[in-house]
């Protein structure tokens, strides 16, 4: 049958990454990249309407008279990736924090005299939400020119209801103006702050008796998270914030094992969580109740990295024992401030020993089902919505290998060329 209306045709790929095949990739499927070399893409609107070889793509279209023609130039053409946790709303960066953290203090000691998380809440509290607002729509530029068209965003500078919603209601209104797709999360259990210190119980009272309400009734978030951490929330708060997010009708993540082996892994399969993230210290029994309980693992390697750590999550385990992995940067001011979700894939690569394949499925099935969109997002198959990222190299392999770059040259999303990266450089 041939396609009409074809609005946009990419040809002449060098290597098509469609990532048909299995949702989520588990164990040696996260190597299945439905490759196909010498492709074309075309795109009607905002969907894919035929992907493959060029000569098949050809002969089942049709070109609109105004249609514009990209080409890829063999270049290697992969679903726009997708960052399944960030933090970017916020205003202050803490680059102090970081020069600390150098000369040896770690992040759990800065947090506790009054640093980290907190500095950040009393700053966002004073900064008016146009600046905020401002400061994070670049950040959600530099996002998308590294090939991202979906972000997964988390509130949880601002802590008191007042705050909280502001937070989600600035990723609402940047979800609207902008051509990123942000999936809302609640993080009002990311800290406690100032003015409850010592006084957990009560704080988790005002998250669940206050904030939450709102945010369902406002449907400002779709999923509830929680930094569940010694010195934070500990198991039993977690679950008490997380009871109470669930049956209010948020799907859930963790923020778990980052620092400690506390148990949060656990606690996120027990609960039925749709990811836990970090995992750095994740137990044995952790990585088998997330295998069975299907939880998606978020592995953030740009962490480990920016707090200067050598123990990273043990990926390699979790890939064995069946859990489905997914990678993302964690953007946010104090323990990994990046917008560059190559750079977590040379990570991945260096440090969790994951492969290119690996890390592509990682980014792209994978991070789509921690963020509740499996089946919708993170391939090139006809049907899908035209997220699509045409990168500066021509084998895949290249990803990982050539870092501290952006390898991204050309980024449609929903079918419209919305960056494209050759533009900008140098003045002659
Ligand atoms: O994922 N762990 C808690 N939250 C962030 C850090 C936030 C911050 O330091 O501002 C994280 O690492
Ligand atoms: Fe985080």
């Amino acid at each position: 049958m041939p396609q009409d209306n074809v609005t946009l045709l990419i040809e002449n790929i060098g290597q098509l990454i469609t990532m048909d095949g299995p949702v989520p990739r588990i164990g040696p499927e996260l190597s299945q990249l439905g490759l196909i070399d010498n492709g074309a893409v075309a795109i009607s609107d905002r969907q894919v309407v035929a992907a493959g070889d060029a000569d098949a793509v050809m002969q089942s279209i049709t070109l609109d008279d105004d249609a514009i023609v990209v080409d890829a130039d063999g270049a290697v053409v992969t679903p726009g990736f997708i960052d399944p946790h960030t933090h970017p709303v916020f205003a202050m960066t803490r680059e102090k924090e970081f020069e600390m953290r150098i000369q040896g203090k770690s992040y759990m000691e800065i947090a506790k005299a009054g640093g980290g998380i907190r500095a950040s809440v009393r700053d966002l509290r004073t900064t008016p939400r146009e600046i905020i607002t401002e400061k994070s729509r670049q950040r959600l530029d530099r996002i998308l020119m590294f090939g991202v068209t979906t972000i997964e965003a988390k509130s949880g500078y601002g802590l008191s209801t007042e705050s909280e919603i502001m937070t989600l209601e600035i990723i609402r209104d940047l979800n609207k103006s902008h051509p990123l797709d942000l999936v809302p999360t609640f993080l009002g259990a990311h800290e406690i702050p100032d003015e409850f210190q010592g006084r957990t119980d009560d704080y988790i009272d005002l998250v669940n008796n206050d904030m939450l309400p709102i945010v369902v009734r406002e449907r400002l978030a779709e999923f509830s998270d929680i930094f569940t951490e010694d010195g934070v929330f500990d198991i039993e708060q977690s679950r008490r914030v997380q009871q109470a997010a669930r049956e209010a009708g948020l799907a859930l993540k963790f923020h778990a094992d980052e620092l400690t082996s506390l148990g949060g892994a656990d606690l996120a399969a027990e609960m039925g969580a749709v990811s836990a993230d970090h995992l750095v210290y994740i137990s044995d029994a952790g990585i088998d109740a997330m295998a069975r309980a299907g939880t998606v693992a978020v592995l953030l390697p740009g962490t480990t990295f920016a707090l200067g750590h050598s123990q990273y999550a043990p990926a390699r385990k979790m890939i064995e024992a069946g859990v489905a992995v997914s990678l993302s940067t964690d953007c946010n001011p104090g323990s990994s401030y990046t917008e560059s979700l190559p750079l977590i894939i040379s990570l991945a690569a260096l440090q969790l020993k994951m492969t290119a394949a690996e890390s592509i499925s990682a980014v792209t099935v994978n991070a789509a089902c921690a963020i509740n969109r499996g089946g919708q997002l993170g391939q090139i198959i006809p049907g899908r919505q035209a997220d699509i990222t045409i990168w500066d190299i021509a084998d895949y392999r290249e990803l990982p290998y050539h870092y501290g770059i952006n390898p991204a040259r050309l980024v449609i999303k929903n079918g419209r060329v919305v960056v494209n990266n050759r533009l900008s450089g140098i003045v002659q």
